[in-house]
């Protein structure tokens, strides 16, 4: 790029692709505000874009190779004398570095996912002058001098800085907002890139956090859901006192206006019993957890590097039930790891029985460069074999969460409005005799409900009473009064 187009379009139209997880989705959405900061249009239209840029993901190979597609495209345009600058940002820049940049080279910026509050900059930088600009976090591998450490606490705190003045009306849908309290992971599962790309395990300050979700609920927002690798592996140690993820619970859930709290991705071995406690003991605590317990195979738990036994987990979800008795469970599950034979399959099937998970998303192993299990261990278990025992666990997990959400036919729950039904955003949506269209929203349970009323309920609670339910909706009627 040169200074000729910085003339010609001193504000530019910026278009952004993000894959992954909530992480990257709230990165995306901080990183909109930072660029509309600067005078850039954040358009949809990725054909009329001047700045493209891709929020990588580099959990399974399946989305990096949807990347290298996209460059691969862009390249092309380029040739064509298509004058854009290409930004690939995120954990795929963090794993690949430069040579992402050598192999494709439509590439003009790479960002590594803590170095995302310089991208203004950086796209500044690439529009001014010809070759590629980079921003790359220091890597895990390597034993960090004390002035290393400091800017990577700098680099995480100039994006919380960026979290705690974010405008609101641009981040969140309807009445939901998103707070980061923590990043990176120090677990190292064996199959896992996250601890190598998104860094060391960092948590945010408790007050900075309170802030953020006191302006959030100020403004509107009145469900906050904190966001973390292992969201509640937080610690936030400040001289000699420190909090922990179930104090920092009891510090958020009792601001006024707060009507509903959740939070995800938990790692089972940190689901100690002062946060199931702190959950029953606060109604605003949605009864919701997203506990990935990835295998129901002790040996396979013991390969991946989980840090828990079967029994544990076993234990932590009665314990749930005990506790919160109308709990709702949500796991993550990977099948084919290295070794996992049928009978190992088996056990992951009679885990999600006995578990009767809501919901479980379910993987097939990808081995990651770099990581423990690629290095050491031979991805064995063949493709057909693995995409067999993916839709098996499928089935078994639609048959328990068919039951799961049919106990709710007769209740009556509360649902937070989150707009239209997929049904009347795909076709126009048309309205009942009394101006009703097909709406959809929320419990507390995360369970997603569907029924009819007026379209100005969106952002609201209402009370809808459960009539029918398949394995993915609950159907009912809206309850007259509220
Ligand atoms: N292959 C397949 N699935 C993976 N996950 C993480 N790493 C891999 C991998 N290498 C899954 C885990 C995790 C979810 C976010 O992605 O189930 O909980
Ligand atoms: Fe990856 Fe394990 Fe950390 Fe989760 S806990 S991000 S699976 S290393």
């Amino acid at each position: 790029m040169n200074a000729y187009l910085f003339l010609r379009y001193p504000k530019m139209k910026v278009y952004i692709e993000t894959l992954g997880c909530q992480m990257n989705r709230l990165d995306s959405e901080l990183l909109v505000t930072l660029l509309q900061n600067r005078s850039h249009e954040i358009i949809t239209a990725r054909k009329s874009a001047d700045v493209i840029l891709y929020n990588t993901c580099s959990i399974r190979q399946h989305a990096e190779d949807k990347i290298y597609s996209r460059l691969g495209m862009d390249a092309k345009r380029k040739a064509d004398g298509k004058e854009i600058i290409v930004g690939v940002l995120g954990c795929m820049v963090q794993r690949e570095g430069v040579d992402l940049a050598r192999r494709y080279s439509a590439v003009d910026i790479l960002c590594s996912p803590g170095q995302l509050h310089k991208l203004p900059d950086m796209i500044d930088q690439a529009t001014a002058a010809d070759g590629l600009v980079t921003s790359f976090d220091p890597s895990r591998t390597q034993k960090h001098s004390h002035e290393t450490k400091e800017q990577i606490a700098r680099d995480a705190e100039a994006m919380d800085v960026v979290d705690a003045s974010r405008d609101p009306e641009v981040m969140c849908e309807t009445s939901q907002g998103f707070v980061r309290i923590m990043r990176g992971c120090d677990n190292f599962c064996t199959y896992c890139i996250v601890p190598f790309v998104r860094g060391p395990e960092r948590s945010r300050r408790p007050e900075a956090i309170t802030a953020e979700v006191r302006k959030l609920v100020d403004s509107g927002r009145s469900e906050i859901t904190l966001i973390g690798q292992t969201v509640n592996s937080y610690k936030h140690k400040n001289g000699e006192a420190t909090t922990r993820f179930s104090e920092l619970l009891a510090m958020l859930a009792p601001i006024e206006g707060l009507r509903r709290l959740r939070f995800v991705t938990s790692h089972p071995v940190d689901f100690t019993a002062d946060i199931l406690q702190v959950m029953r003991d606060f109604s605003n605590i949605c009864p919701y957890i997203h506990v990935p317990a990835q295998s129901g195979s002790g040996k396979i738990l013991k390969a991946m590097n989980r840090g828990y036994t079967l029994q544990q987990y076993d234990d932590l979800i009665t314990a749930a039930r005990e506790t919160i008795p109308n709990v709702v469970i949500v796991s993550d599950f990977i099948v084919g790891f290295p070794g996992e034979t049928e009978q190992d399959h088996e056990a992951s099937k009679d885990l999600i029985r006995r578990s009767e998970f809501k919901n479980s998303f379910i993987f097939k192993y990808s081995p990651r460069p770099g990581t423990i299990s690629a290095k050491k261990l031979d991805d064995d278990v063949p493709e057909e074999v693995k995409k067999r025992r993916n839709n098996e666990l499928l089935t078994v997990q639609k048959e328990v969460a068919l039951k799961h959400h049919q106990q709710y036919v007769g209740q009556t729950v509360e649902v937070l409005v989150t707009g239209l039904s997929k049904r009347s955003r795909k076709q126009a949506p048309s309205s009942g005799p009394d101006g009703t269209v097909q709406l959809m929203g929320r419990t507390t349970g995360d369970h997603i409900v569907i029924f009819d009323a007026p379209a100005a309920l969106t952002g609201k609670y209402v009370n809808v009473e459960i009539t029918d339910a398949n394995d993915l909706n609950l159907f009912g009627e809206l309850c007259k009064t509220r």
